[in-house]
């Protein structure tokens, strides 16, 4: 045995946590007596309270998360590597350095050039890279994305793309809010179906960025919402929920995040009405079919020789429909982006309205000065989000 193999890697840690290289650190090889228990994953997490170490612990059937502060993390890791798991592996922006330790407690040191180059990934980097795991993951197995081996089911690649874009998206976002740094939030995604973008969600905020996350799901089909409380049961995930319910009866409560992705026609307008209503910090959707505005398109003068094509109408009364929406969010104090989702090639319905609450003052009139202008030009009467928005008595148009 090479003398001080495990010292040298616990200062290799150590050094690592100090000097802001740790990337991230595995446990694997467990032999200790907690029934179910496989991997140790432990990563970086910036929390209001400051710097922590996340430890995800990961079940044949459940994760579980705990944080700690850089020295506790680092004792933890000290009582774990060699009693309860034989494997360490620690990744930096330096060096991957693998620890072995034998039932005798020998230990045998390896290192190897980095295979992971950004430290810490807490903020822009851990956005760039893909936040969802899929190798090991039990809901994306359950939900049928990947297979019993772990690996991606061929017809679901997509949808694992559209499920990290979307993951992606949200960090942006949260990391630009004033969620930032809360150890705990709530969040609501409405029209949930099968739930990929709710677990997705869960999974990211509770095991990825270490925030306490209270995650629920609100779908019309019954059905869907049985398959994903049992998913959600077998993975562990606690603090997530399904119910049955439609969007427009939901009653109002406190949400940090809503999302609606695909929800039909003007149930969008009713999840945007719902964010706001609950006073979310980050509202996205991404609207599906749009039905109410195209019928009302009196065609402008200018644009008769456009909008006398039924396909270029559509995209028009989609984009418009969208474009009001974003307005009255920026009327309600939220900063807007409209933007493009997942490529076309994917899928038509790739369009995106991401919301953020501004936390200082807003220019509520020029935005409604904005929104009358644009319905007066298309000739539109009325549109949902404007009538929820106008009956909740937040503004006169
Ligand atoms: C196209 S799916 C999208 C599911 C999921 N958001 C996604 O993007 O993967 C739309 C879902 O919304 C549900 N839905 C439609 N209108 C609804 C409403 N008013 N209230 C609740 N759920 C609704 C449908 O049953 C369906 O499962």
């Amino acid at each position: 045995m090479p003398a001080g193999d495990r010292e040298k890697f616990f200062d290799a840690l150590e050094e690592s946590l100090a000097g802001g290289t740790f990337v991230k650190l595995t446990l694997s090889k467990y032999r200790g007596a907690e029934d179910g228990l496989k991997n140790v994953y432990v990563r970086p997490a910036e929390l209001k309270g400051g710097r922590r170490l996340s430890f995800l612990r990961r079940y044949k059937t459940r994760d579980a998360v705990k944080n700690h502060t850089y020295e506790e993390g680092a004792r933890l890791l000290r009582e774990l590597v060699g009693a309860d798991f034989a494997s360490a592996h620690l990744f930096t922006s330096e060096a991957d350095l693998r620890l072995e330790v034998s039932r005798k407690g020998e230990a045998h040191l390896t290192a190897h050039a980095p295979t992971l180059d950004a430290a810490a990934p807490t903020g822009h980097e851990r956005r760039k890279r893909r936040a969802i795991d899929a190798g090991g993951s039990l809901y994306l197995r359950e939900l049928g994305v990947t297979n019993e081996h772990g690996e991606v089911r061929p017809a679901m690649g997509d949808k694992l793309r559209q499920i990290n874009k979307f993951v992606e998206i949200v960090a942006g976002l949260y990391d630009s809010s004033p969620l930032k740094g809360r150890e705990e939030l709530s969040a609501l995604d409405v029209g949930s179906g099968k739930g990929y973008l709710t677990f997705a969600l869960y999974d990211y905020f509770n095991n990825v960025r270490g925030v306490r996350a209270d995650v629920t799901g609100v779908e019309a089909r019954a059905e869907l919402v049985e398959l994903c409380n049992g998913v959600a049961r077998r993975a562990g995930f606690e603090r997530l929920e399904f119910k049955t319910g439609f969007i427009q009866n939901l009653p109002v409560s406190a949400t940090d995040v809503l999302i609606a992705l695909h929800a039909c026609d003007t149930a969008t307008d009713e999840a945007i009405h719902k964010g706001v209503e609950s006073g979310a910090a980050i509202i996205v959707t991404a609207p599906c079919c749009h039905k109410e505005v195209r019928p009302q398109i009196v065609a402008p003068p200018q644009l008769r020789g456009v909008l006398r094509h039924g396909h270029l109408l559509e995209r028009e009364a989609e984009s418009v429909t969208d474009s009001l929406r974003a307005l009255l969010l920026e009327s309600a104090g939220y900063r807007v982006k409209v933007f493009e989702f997942v490529s076309t090639e994917h899928t038509r319905k790739n369009t995106m309205i991401a919301a953020v609450r501004r936390e200082g003052a807003w220019n509520r009139e020029a935005a409604l000065a904005e929104f009358r202008a644009l319905k007066e030009f298309y000739g539109i009467r009325g549109q949902r989000l404007e009538s929820l928005l106008c009956d909740r008595g937040d503004f006169t148009l």
